[in-house]
């Protein structure tokens, strides 16, 4: 595990401000977003919210029009997916990250293979693997040699995971990690994240699912038309306030969020699909 982990509680990434067009269609107008070291933050919005976008501008695959990015308290640019993954940062797709063909410790160690004169130094290889896999209670895999084809999609995931602790990311980006799995898979799923959480690791997970959400994160952060409309304790929300913040931007009926939630409610008007529509 990274010693520099330890310093739970302290912002890794904090976004202020991010804002990217595509040609006349502003996809975040406004995004305020922290992960922080030992928590996991849910990213929850509609289709369109700009949930994607977010992901993609921390991963480097797109670079903002505007807006700051800090990684650790320093400003940052991230312009590419090197830059991110040099950052500590890594995101766990459903199903790009791994090869079919190779087994679990080539997965892992993919890019980055230890050798000797030129021969793989297949021993400290392996003990790695089984170590990261087992300090995560990842039990369920038969063998390290055994091709990804043959894992389940849970057990995918971990091994994606595994690989990302491996390399001493600090903040693991899942996008919508149990969206293909049933029900035990899932479970497993939320549990590796629970356990990344509790090693001191940030986590920011999409979701589209209410039940994994609630089980799983400390904070949620909610998208609308590529604003955050609400963010705050995961215990300041529930299932019906987050639906409402994330169709309508706003509770209705109530003067929005409790006092004593910690839940801080942003401009209800959202970003508005083009330039100057507003
Ligand atoms: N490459 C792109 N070109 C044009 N528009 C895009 C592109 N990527 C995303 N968008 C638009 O940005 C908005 C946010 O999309 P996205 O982040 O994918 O939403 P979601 O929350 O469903 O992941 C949508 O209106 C989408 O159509
Ligand atoms: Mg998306």
């Amino acid at each position: 595990m990274p010693q520099e982990l330890l310093e739970r509680g302290k912002p890794l990434l904090e976004l202020r401000g991010l804002r990217k067009n595509f040609g006349p269609v502003r996809a975040l107008s406004e995004v305020d977003l922290t992960a922080t070291a030992g928590e996991v933050t849910a990213l929850c919005g509609d289709n369109g919210a700009g949930k994607s976008v977010t992901i993609k501008i921390i991963s480097g695959i797109v670079v903002p029009d505007g807006g700051e990015i800090r990684w650790r308290g320093e400003p940052v640019h991230i312009h590419s997916p090197k830059d991110s993954a040099e950052l500590g940062i890594a995101t766990v797709y459903q199903d790009l990250a791994l090869c079919d063909n190779l087994d679990i410790v080539q997965n892992m160690f993919l890019g980055r293979e230890l050798s000797n004169m030129s021969v793989l130094d297949e021993a400290p290889m392996e003990t790695a693997a089984r170590r990261t896999l087992a300090d995560l209670h990842v039990t369920t895999v038969r063998s390290i040699r055994q091709p990804v084809a043959s894992l389940s999609g849970g057990q995918r995931q971990s091994v994606a995971v595994a690989r990302a602790v491996l390399w001493n990311s600090q903040l693991m980006i899942l996008d919508e990690p149990t969206a293909a799995l049933g029900v035990a898979q899932t479970a497993m799923v939320l549990q590796l994240v629970r356990r990344l959480a509790e090693q001191g690791y940030g986590v920011m997970i999409v979701s589209h699912n209410l039940n994994d959400v609630f089980e799983v994160a400390d904070r949620i952060a909610v998208l609308r038309l590529g604003e955050v409309v609400a963010e705050g304790p995961a215990s300041g929300f529930d299932r019906q306030s987050v639906v409402e913040y994330m169709t309508t931007g706003r509770l209705t009926g109530r003067d929005g969020a409790p006092a004593n939630s910690g839940v801080v409610a942003g401009s209800p008007g959202g970003a508005g699909r083009t330039e100057g529509e507003a």
